[in-house]
């Protein structure tokens, strides 16, 4: 560890000089001088306006998270939105964009009126009840509200198992006196296809389901396992629609009559202990019920089911996430220094760790699911964790490749043990790409990546066409081969899939064959790279050079866009601003187009590989400046849908830098803040929480390559600690400015030396270094800005490099 972080504290109170500053510093300390992250994570921003973030408790990267389940924006199960609550239940995603997912198996607590069973509310409709904004406790590890009824509800998870305190209020006989807990054979959205639960004498509710995913294809089973302590049981039973009986004792329910959703479940009703408190602990697995009941019983050991101490375990394994990352806030508000930590947590909410729990192949490598998708995910959620994770990730990547190897493909969107659906290339090519040219490893040696077998999986997606390309690979492979462009309304008898999006399938399709020539060329393939990194210009193919831009009959002034092209290699047309905010949303069902979710302007900037020879398209620097700011400023960019982000940094490529700084400064945090409607659009995993928390530090990746784009951080200095070497990377600013009125690099040193690149490569972190930063109130027309400070390219054909040296 270097020592100018030793004493980091040290630094943070000798630097406090003014009042604002010194004030924050206390608060980032915890009482025993001991910096804790944990203050800081706000589990509730993006739980309301369609963030769909998860609220609840969870482990890092944990498959049990229980939460309440409301009847409102309930995608995350949770929301802020104060709809009703409908059930607590033990498995949730975070900021998907598909159906509700998962919710699978919710208990629900109730009185019955007069103590009569029938008086109770089985259906969920019938149950559902407002809680209280304000009773809302979320912290890492736990989630606490209180219904309307009075009845409170605790929470805390182990890996595959939640632990719920419900706290039942003194009653009147009028309410009824013995509490009723039941358990719902549904998900939240009621995707169940047929389920089967019992009851035994001890309360034990165990059974499973077959369900439908959030966004995939298939069916998954689910298998749970309940147990109640704290209160006498009085009777146990089985309830459907609305009725209920103390026999039998089991019971299966399949669709009705035209697939009519029969509502069901089991019951167990008590005798209210003295101090009102039932516990219940429910394990979940998908192998099956005795292995549910197992979790369970293996995770949640204790005769007293220690609530208090498995909350603690779960705030310990956050910490030690947390800890990576430490910052001098140089007097940022408290808001910014929240926003930051909560969006470092919420990039480890997802993928999630089914190790152990995967019926579908028998294998000693991890499995993780819930890549919801890697079209969100692998622009910056995973390289994120490649800095603050890198073990887990390795654990991720090996789980790919697993799967890879077991289904033949890469997955591309994956959920609930079901593939799910592609939205664009293949992008775990990009995935692996980046974490080879980062070198990815763990700290146990014998956890490593096959490279070879990584080269195989992405050669795989380029080069074989599956016959269902809605769910993985790429469509369309035999025009790609022989015209080197995806045509609009292609012919392909080969495989099958929705198709629409020729323009950004092209353009993602060049990117994830630089991404196999990027690993071609580390493993020594020359010939491989040659072809890979030819097919990589493919994008160029469907550039127009004559095409115009109007927004309501009014030119925007610029030409040459991309636009479809048919396969006889005649032109298409689709207007420029189609699929923009200002012109309507395109998704793969409703209003397909040839771009996804986003209009041609977007994707125009999407080539990662080539910036130099697109800004020559475009017109050349100062062209393409104006193109970049016409986006941000005119409302055809959607920043809270992925395809923007690294738009925001490409002034990088036009010896603007400055300009990237400024840009992520109109975003965060006016759009990407900590309040519970802080995000613009969904989190998808974690996708919006890592592109603000790269923001803050300073770095942006453009993943698949080892480049991160400078700008100006939001706290005056922000240290990570590599969990693999241990050594510290700092990124700092002389002249940091709280207010943001000096958000732009004037000059900067790595390690003392003066250091003129607008990028830096990934050895930062793994090496350590300290990144110093002069920030003043006006764009430097110096710093960053001369040809071989720019982020490098290479120009294919001539194998020569654009920009600085591949190598910092
Ligand atoms: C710091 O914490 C104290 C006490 O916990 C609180 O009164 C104060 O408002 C906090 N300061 C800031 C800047 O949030
Ligand atoms: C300080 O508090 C942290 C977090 O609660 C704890 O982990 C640590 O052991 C404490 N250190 C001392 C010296 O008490
Ligand atoms: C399932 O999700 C869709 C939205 O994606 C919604 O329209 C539908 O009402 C949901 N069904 C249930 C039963 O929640
Ligand atoms: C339950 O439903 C699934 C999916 O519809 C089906 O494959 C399975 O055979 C059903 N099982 C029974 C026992 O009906
Ligand atoms: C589902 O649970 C029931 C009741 O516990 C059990 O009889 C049945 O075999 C289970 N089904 C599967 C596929 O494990
Ligand atoms: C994933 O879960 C398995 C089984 O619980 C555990 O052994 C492993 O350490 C976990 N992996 C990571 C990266 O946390
Ligand atoms: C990866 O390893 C190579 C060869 O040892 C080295 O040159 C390069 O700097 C490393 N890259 C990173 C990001 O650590
Ligand atoms: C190419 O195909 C398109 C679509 O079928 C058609 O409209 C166009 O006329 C064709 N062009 C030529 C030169 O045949
Ligand atoms: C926070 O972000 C949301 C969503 O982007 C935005 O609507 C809101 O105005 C922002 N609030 C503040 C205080 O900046
Ligand atoms: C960096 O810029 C600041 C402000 O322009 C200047 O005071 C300082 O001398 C410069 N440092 C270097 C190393 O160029
Ligand atoms: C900085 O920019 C402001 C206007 O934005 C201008 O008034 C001022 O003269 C500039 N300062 C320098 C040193 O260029």
């Amino acid at each position: 560890m270097a020592p100018h972080f030793v004493s980091r504290l040290l630094l943070i109170v000798l630097a406090g000089a003014s009042v604002l500053f010194l004030a924050t510093a206390q608060n980032t300390t915890a009482q025993n001088g001991t910096f804790d992250p944990l203050k800081y994570v706000n589990q509730l921003i993006g739980t309301n306006n369609g963030g769909n973030v998860f609220a609840g408790a969870t482990l890092p990267y944990g498959m049990a998270k229980a939460v309440a389940d409301v009847d409102g924006q309930n995608t995350g199960g949770f929301s802020t939105d104060q709809s009703n609550v409908v059930g607590f239940s033990h498995m949730h995603d975070s900021g998907t964009g598909g159906n509700p997912s998962l919710g699978n198996f919710p208990l629900f607590p109730q009185y019955c009126p007069g103590d009569v069973l029938d008086n109770c509310n089985f259906l969920r409709e019938a149950r559902a009840t407002k809680y209280k904004l304000e009773s809302v406790v979320a912290t890492p590890g736990y989630f606490a509200l209180e219904l309307g009824s009075g009845i409170k509800a605790e929470m805390t998870v182990t890996e595959h198992a939640a632990l719920y305190h419900f706290t039942f209020p003194t009653s009147t006989s009028a309410s009824g006196t013995n509490p009723l807990i039941l358990l719902d054979l549904t998900d939240l959205n009621a995707s169940r296809q047929n389920a089967t639960v019992s009851v035994d004498e001890d309360g034990r509710i165990k059974g499973n389901g077959t369900f439908i995913p959030s966004f995939g294809s298939g069916s998954f089973m689910l298998y749970f396992c309940a147990d109640f302590q704290g209160a006498t049981i009085k009777d146990t039973g089985i309830w459907v629609n609305n009725r209920a009986g103390t026999e039998p004792k089991s019971i299966f329910v399949t669709r009705g009559i035209n697939l009519f959703y029969l509502e069901a479940g089991s019951w167990v009703q008590f005798e209210r202990p003295s101090n009102g408190v039932i516990s219940a602990r429910v394990g979940v697995s998908f192998i099956s019920t005795d292995q549910a009941c197992q979790n369970a019983e293996q995770e949640i050991s204790d005769a007293e089911w220690d609530f208090a101490g498995i909350k603690k375990t779960a705030e310990d394994a956050w910490r030690e996430k947390l800890n990576v990352v430490s910052i001098d806030s140089g007097g940022a508000s408290q808001d910014l220094i929240t926003n930051f930590y909560s969006s470092i947590y919420r990039t480890m909410m997802s993928p999630q760790n089914y190790t152990g729990e995967n019926p579908l192949w028998e294998s000693s490598e991890p499995y993780f699911d819930s890549f919801y998708c890697i079209w969100d995910l692998f622009r910056s959620q995973l390289p994120f964790l490649t800095i603050v994770d890198p073990n887990t990730l390795t654990s991720i990547i090996r789980s790919l490749l697993d799967t890879y190897k077991h289904l033949g493909w890469l997955p591309d969107c994956r959920m609930s043990l079901c593939k799910g659906f592609t939205q664009g290339g293949s992008n775990a090519d990009v995935v692996l790409a980046d974490a080879y040219v980062k070198n990815l490893t763990s700290s146990s040696p014998s956890s490593t990546i096959d490279w070879e077998l990584a080269y195989q999986a992405v050669l795989n997606d380029a080069e074989n066409e599956p016959i269902d390309w809605s769910n993985e690979g790429r469509g369309g492979l035999m025009s790609w081969k022989a015209l080197n462009y995806i045509p609009y309304l292609d012919y392909d008898y080969l495989g099958f899939g929705t198709n629409s999006r020729s323009i950004s399938r092209t353009l993602e399709y060049s990117y994830n064959d630089f991404s196999l020539a990027t690993i071609a060329k580390g493993l020594g393939k020359e010939d491989e790279y040659t072809k890979y990194m030819a097919r990589s210009t493919n994008w160029q193919n469907l550039w127009k050079s004559d095409t115009k831009s109007a927004i309501n009959g009014k030119d925007t002034g610029f030409t040459g866009f991309f636009q479809p092209k048919y396969l006889n290699g005649t032109w298409g047309s689709m207007d420029p601003i189609a699929c923009s905010p200002l012109a309507g949303f395109c998704s793969l069902t409703s209003n397909p187009q040839e771009t996804f979710e986003d209009s041609i302007w977007e994707y125009q900037f999407y080539v990662p590989h080539a910036m130099p020879q697109l800004i020559t398209l475009s017109g050349g620097n100062a062209a393409f400046i104006s193109r970049l700011q016409f986006l941000h400023t005119s409302g055809l960019t959607n920043i809270g849908n992925e395809p923007s982000f690294l738009t925001s940094f490409l002034y990088h490529y036009a010896s603007r830098p400055g300009l990237s700084s400024y840009q992520v400064h109109q975003y965060v945090p006016s759009l990407f803040n900590d309040t519970t409607i802080g995000l613009p659009g969904n989190d998808d995993s974690g996708a919006m929480a890592s592109f603000t928390a790269f923001i803050m530090m300073g770095l942006f990746p453009n993943p698949g390559q080892n480049i991160y784009f400078i700008t100006a951080p939001y706290f005056a200095s922000i240290s990570i600690t590599s969990p693999i070497t241990g050594k510290t990377a700092v990124i700092k600013s002389t002249n940091f400015d709280p207010t943001y009125q000096r958000i732009y690099i004037q000059n900067a040193t790595l390690d003392g030396k003066p250091y003129t690149k607008s990028w830096i490569g990934h050895e930062l972190f793994t090496e350590g270094g300290t990144l110093e930063l002069t920030l003043g109130a006006n764009e430097s027309s110096t710093w960053g800005t001369s040809t071989g400070d720019l982020p490098p390219t290479v120009v294919v054909g001539t194998q020569e490099e654009y920009g600085g040296e591949m190598r910092f």
